[in-house]
């Protein structure tokens, strides 16, 4: 069997198992099973594969027909400047995220070293990829699962970082170290009724633990919110990513624990995503 032949079948496969974007997947997956280029693939489609490829093939087509996500059938993804490798123990990084990597840069000046927290730090992505732009500045970045800080270390050699990061698998509410000057966190937000309704890719290969906010969403927020206020240096900043529709009760919660709102972003399709605060007392 030829690329070709393989491709046009894949395609049809995943086509039946509905899908969508059911070509570019194929190529990606013989582009990591013939370790080629997706390039030189399209320019070779009359190369033939060997037995053991074939097998190989169908087996990662059979998982994504079961609508396992494609970074976990590759084992990375690409988010802000980096590739990060990925598994079913952490969050697939967004693009979404990328505006809590811009917004934080706004508060971290080049020159200066500050004291970061990230917290639930899952494949590590945020907290690799601000070290990699403001190398003079520490952090600390802590998950409850272990195997989402495994990931995360994993990340940090892979670019250079293992000695600047320090991973620490515990919960936020146990967390007890003090005098943050930026604390940023993606915390699970999703709440009982938007589970249910998320796509299959994500409802049933995500960690459940990286989704789930309780039944109103705002479970790990307010913890986080509140841990904060502990955990930040007076005049800190606490950076959050948020639901899409979290942002006035986010606000009160913050206005409760006596944080200033500095600003609200919106991600690319216009959606308040980002809130930066401040810990005023
Ligand atoms: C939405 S994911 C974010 C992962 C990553 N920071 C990102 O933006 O792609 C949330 C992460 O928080 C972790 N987490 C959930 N509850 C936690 C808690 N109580 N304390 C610390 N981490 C927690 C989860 O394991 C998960 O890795």
């Amino acid at each position: 069997m030829n690329y070709n032949q393989i491709l046009k079948d894949g395609e049809n496969f995943l086509k039946k198992n509905k899908i969508k974007n059911p070509y570019l997947d194929v190529e990606l997956i013989l582009s990591k099973v013939v370790k080629r280029k997706r390039e030189e693939i399209i320019l070779n489609t009359n190369n033939k594969l060997k037995n053991k490829d074939i097998i190989k093939f169908q087996h990662y087509l059979l998982r994504r027909s079961q609508k396992e996500p494609m970074a976990y059938i590759l084992g990375y993804k690409y988010f802000w400047k980096h590739k990060f490798l990925t598994n079913k123990f952490v969050l697939i990084p967004r693009p979404d995220t990328e505006l809590i990597i811009e917004e934080t840069l706004k508060y971290l000046p080049n020159n200066k070293s500050k004291k970061i927290l990230d917290v639930g730090t899952g494949s590590g992505c945020i907290v690799v990829s601000l070290i990699k732009e403001r190398p003079k500045c520490t952090a600390t970045a802590i998950d409850i699962s272990i195997k989402a800080i495994n990931v995360a270390k994993t990340n940090a050699k892979l670019h250079q970082l293992e000695n600047k990061i320090n991973f620490i698998n515990i919960d936020i509410d146990k967390y007890k170290s003090y005098n943050y000057d930026l604390i940023i966190s993606n915390p699970p937000y999703i709440n009982s009724i938007e589970l249910n309704r998320l796509d299959d890719d994500i409802k049933f290969h995500e960690p459940k633990l990286a989704l789930s906010g309780g039944y109103d969403g705002f479970r790990d927020l307010k913890k986080v919110i509140k841990k904060s206020k502990k955990l930040l240096k007076i005049n800190g900043k606490l950076i959050l990513e948020i639901g899409y529709k979290q942002k006035n009760q986010c606000a009160k919660i913050l206005y409760e624990n006596k944080f200033y709102i500095n600003q609200i972003s919106k991600d690319l399709s216009g959606k308040e995503r980002c809130i930066v605060s401040t810990k005023l007392q």
